[in-house]
């Protein structure tokens, strides 16, 4: 060890995607939980590690599209731990925008800094290009010294001490992503944190990440307003333990002064006079009103009864992604930016079962995304398990036959990257129901 080394170095090596790192402790191999701190060691959680893979697609997409511009990426990993984040972006990113890449990574715990910039300099970048610092500090400050293209919030627990700074550091356009673990709140089982912190109320159904991933939307939109800003999201998604949400946020008075006609309601079991007004507002195609949906998005004009438990929200109605940013995160990308090839006699002990593991979490953590691009925006996200209650028929008709079903009658749909079997599709609900009563007719 020598004096700049931190206390414990050299530890252990740990793998990520094709990046290498110490950590001062092996963290949990079952990879499936929020742990890993062991004896005030260097903080890394591998049940995160699909989160920080399409971290790295997205920011290949949002540089390849131009909204970051075309000099210097100013971007922050502000809540870093152990830097792995920022490193994979340097590391596995193509090295034309590894070198437009100014990154700093910022976290109160200088020990985790020591150790993530130690590690750099072990393991640099495969192309040798961008920059990494390090600044130690409380977030709120250090987020405030410089303007950024791609600011990360990564938290224990909920984001929102952090968001408004974020969004006021970010330039003219500029992306933020923001992961959330306080889920106790978010899906609706801790109502009072829920509506201290969010303002919203969830109702504690299979639609309730989903409308968590929306009330963090919402959020997030209701700060950038603040700032005469406004969102395009780019990716939602719901992951195990924690959600994330990722926009882009430009400036424009315009765009923030419409920031309420992007939020409204989710209504469970909607009356009549509700699914018209959600017809009506365009947030559900045209139905005939023989069987009444499982569930509407109404406008926030709407005048609803804020105690209904039947009622989520107020959360955003909008699309949770964007066409062109989920289209982009294809298998081959992934394989080639994230996917490390196998080596005899590997520096981090892996074998090549293990390189064989990374494969497949990291397919995983990009399963069915690129096909839900085309439907992101639609009105239904039906899960299959609610809709078979909901019509009374058998057992619930398989997501992958009711896709194939509704492209048979001319519609978009697609399996969604969600925790429970699901798909999105643009069908009018009557042909939702006439496909899966063919695939399952009732009891
Ligand atoms: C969940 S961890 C971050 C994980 C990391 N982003 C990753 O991908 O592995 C949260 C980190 O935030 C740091 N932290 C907590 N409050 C902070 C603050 N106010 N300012 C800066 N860092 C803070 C903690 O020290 C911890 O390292």
């Amino acid at each position: 060890m020598s004096e700049e080394d931190p206390e414990g170095w050299p530890g252990v090596i740990h793998r990520e995607g094709r990046t290498l790192t110490r950590l001062s402790d092996a963290p949990n191999s079952g990879r499936s939980g929020p742990v890993s701190r062991r004896g005030g060691g260097v903080f890394l959680n591998p049940a995160m590690s699909g989160s920080r893979t399409r971290s790295v697609l997205l920011l290949d997409y949002a540089m390849d599209s131009g909204m970051l511009g075309q000099g210097t990426v100013y971007a922050l990993d502000g809540l870093s731990a152990s830097g792995l984040r920022a490193r994979r972006w340097l590391n596995e990113l193509p090295g034309d925008k590894a070198k437009r890449l100014d990154v700093t990574i910022s976290d109160l715990d200088s020990e985790a800094l020591a150790w993530a910039m130690r590690s750099h300099e072990e393991f640099p970048p495969k192309h040798g290009q961008g920059e990494l610092s390090s600044s130690m500090g409380d977030l709120r400050k250090v987020v405030l010294a410089h303007g950024r293209h791609w600011v990360d919030i990564d938290p224990f627990g909920s984001p929102l001490p952090f968001l408004d700074v974020a969004l006021q550091s970010l330039a003219r356009s500029g992306v933020i992503e923001v992961s959330a673990t306080d889920t106790a709140a978010l899906t609706g089982s801790s109502r009072g944190a829920m509506l201290r912190r969010y303002g919203s109320r969830v109702r504690t159904d299979g639609l309730a990440h989903d409308s968590a991933l929306r009330v963090m939307m919402g959020n997030l939109a209701r700060g950038a307003a603040r700032h005469d800003r406004c969102l395009e999201p780019l990716l939602s998604i719901w992951d195990s333990h924690h959600l994330r949400v990722s926009s882009r946020v430009m400036r424009s008075r315009d765009g923030a002064n419409m920031v309420e006609d992007q939020l409204g309601w989710r209504v469970h079991s909607p009356t009549e006079k509700e699914v018209v007004a959600s017809v009506e507002s365009g947030l559900q195609p045209e139905l005939s009103m023989d069987k009444l949906p499982m569930t509407c998005l109404l406008p926030l004009s709407f005048p609803i009864e804020r105690r209904d438990p039947r009622i989520s929200g107020p959360l955003w109605i909008g699309s949770l992604g964007s066409q062109e940013a989920m289209s982009s995160m294809t298998e081959e990308k992934a394989l080639m930016l994230c996917v490390p090839d196998y080596e005899e006699g590997d520096v981090s002990g892996w074998s090549e079962r293990d390189f064989e593991m990374e494969r497949r979490r990291t397919l995983r953590a990009i399963r069915n995304i690129e096909g839900e691009s085309c439907v992101i925006d639609s009105a239904h996200h039906i899960l299959v398990d609610d809709l078979s209650s909901w019509l009374e028929i058998g057992s619930p008709p398989s997501p992958t036959l009711m896709v194939e079903e509704l492209r048979g009658m001319g519609y978009k749909a697609s399996l969604a990257h969600y925790g429970k079997p699901s798909f999105r599709t643009n069908a009018s609900w009557d042909d939702i129901v006439e496909g899966a009563i063919g695939l399952q007719p009732p009891m």
